[in-house]
């Protein structure tokens, strides 16, 4: 990696004063300048290949075959409701979409996680403060739908394994992973789900 940036730069005389930091390097220099904090350890920084892969690809687009493996990966970790239940109740999903407890050093390891979605998506209509950096989540259940009274079986199992790990479906995504990383259990993940899906969530009602 450095030789071939130290080459690069010969030729190139706008990167003369790059001093081609490694990845070992830069590692290193992040890894000093953290320190263990309550729940927050240091094992944090040591990623994991995918996230090796994304980082190494930032600044270019990851090539189509590396995608495909990374999601087919990421796929086969997904859990499905052992009792084909999907959902559960939409009012307990909006309070956990809501809710960023959980992960960060000053939380205790114990009490449930939020999923602090409305920090990247737009949902029920009521709540005006969101993030864009997902898409809007507005209506989900309803225009997934396609004029059907529930949404049908493949958008349900779509959902749940986007909840469950979001890479099988965006290599790079920056969406957590909310069941293979663990940060929401299973019957969580069904609660946000009706928040989504529920004809009577307010989310495909208003
Ligand atoms: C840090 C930002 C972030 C958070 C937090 C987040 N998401 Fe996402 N989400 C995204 C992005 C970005 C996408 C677009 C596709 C991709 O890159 O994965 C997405 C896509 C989705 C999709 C697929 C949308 C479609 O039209 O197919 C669903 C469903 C979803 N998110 C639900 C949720 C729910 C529910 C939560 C909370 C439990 C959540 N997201 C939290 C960033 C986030």
């Amino acid at each position: 990696m450095k030789i071939l940036l130290l080459t690069s730069c010969a030729l190139l005389a706008s990167c003369a004063t790059d001093r081609g930091i490694t990845t070992e390097e830069s590692t290193a220099t992040i890894k000093a300048s953290f320190a263990e904090r309550g729940i927050a350890k240091l094992d944090r920084l040591n990623q994991s290949d995918l996230q090796k892969t994304c980082s190494e690809y930032a600044d270019r687009e990851l090539p189509k075959t590396v995608a495909a493996r990374l999601e087919k990966e990421a796929l086969e970790t997904v859990k499905y409701p052992a009792n084909d239940q999907y959902l559960g109740d939409w009012k307990e999903g909006e309070k956990i979409a809501q809710n960023g407890r959980g992960l960060q050093f000053s939380d205790s390891a114990t009490g449930p996680n939020g999923g602090n979605c409305y920090a990247c998506h737009q949902i029920q209509k009521a709540e005006i403060s969101y993030g864009t950096i997902g898409p809007s989540l507005y209506q989900y259940g309803k225009l997934r739908s396609g004029g059907a009274q529930q949404a049908p079986e493949a958008i349900v199992k779509y959902t749940w394994a986007k909840l469950w790990n979001s890479h099988a479906f965006a290599a790079c995504t920056q969406m957590p992973r909310y069941g293979a990383a663990a940060i929401l259990t299973e019957q969580q993940l069904k609660h946000v789900m009706a928040l989504l899906l529920d004809p009577k969530s307010p989310v495909n009602t208003q």
